[in-house]
């Protein structure tokens, strides 16, 4: 169940997760361009803030080819659709991302897609999640609702 404090609009049922595969397969070609522009190819560790079902998760890995991929998530019923999904290098956490502390090792990329809308000040938190790494990166782009860091 995700909190009161951070309300998920479109909630957790079937049909939500139906509408997030529709999204995942209408904006993939978008995402996979902007992973293509931005991303640093074979980090150490990827985190992706907000990551539902897994699709954005697995795209990040398989684009950017980190040893390891963190998905985030307050939503245990997602997370779980993630986790049946997905390959062993990749990670799920369930956590609200504006809560500290941060519940992951840090990471070279963060990176999230249609997430910030959904938070009550966006950004909030972002820039200590990434502060642990000497390669950690200052924000780099945000377009159509996708951001890294
Ligand atoms: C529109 S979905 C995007 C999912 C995925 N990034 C994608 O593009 O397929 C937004 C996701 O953010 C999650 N979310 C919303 N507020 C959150 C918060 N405060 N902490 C963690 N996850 C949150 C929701 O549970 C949901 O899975």
């Amino acid at each position: 169940m995700i909190s009161t404090t951070n309300h998920y609009t479109f909630g957790e049922t079937d049909t939500a997760a139906q509408r997030l595969a529709l999204l995942a397969s209408a904006y993939q070609p978008a995402t996979q361009a902007f992973l293509e522009e931005w991303g640093p190819s074979e980090p150490e560790h990827a985190i992706d803030l907000g990551c539902g079902p897994g699709y954005t998760t697995r795209l990040l890995h398989r684009m950017l080819r980190p040893r390891w991929t963190t998905g985030v998530d307050a939503s245990p019923r997602f997370l779980q659709d993630a986790q049946r999904a997905s390959e062993e290098d990749i990670g799920f956490v369930c956590h609200d991302v504006t809560q500290e502390p941060f519940p992951t090792a840090p990471a070279d990329v963060l990176f999230c897609r249609f997430l910030l809308t959904h938070l009550p000040r966006s950004g909030h938190g972002f820039a200590r999640m990434g502060s642990g790494r000497p390669t950690g990166r200052a924000p780099l782009g945000a377009r159509n609702g996708l951001a890294a860091c």
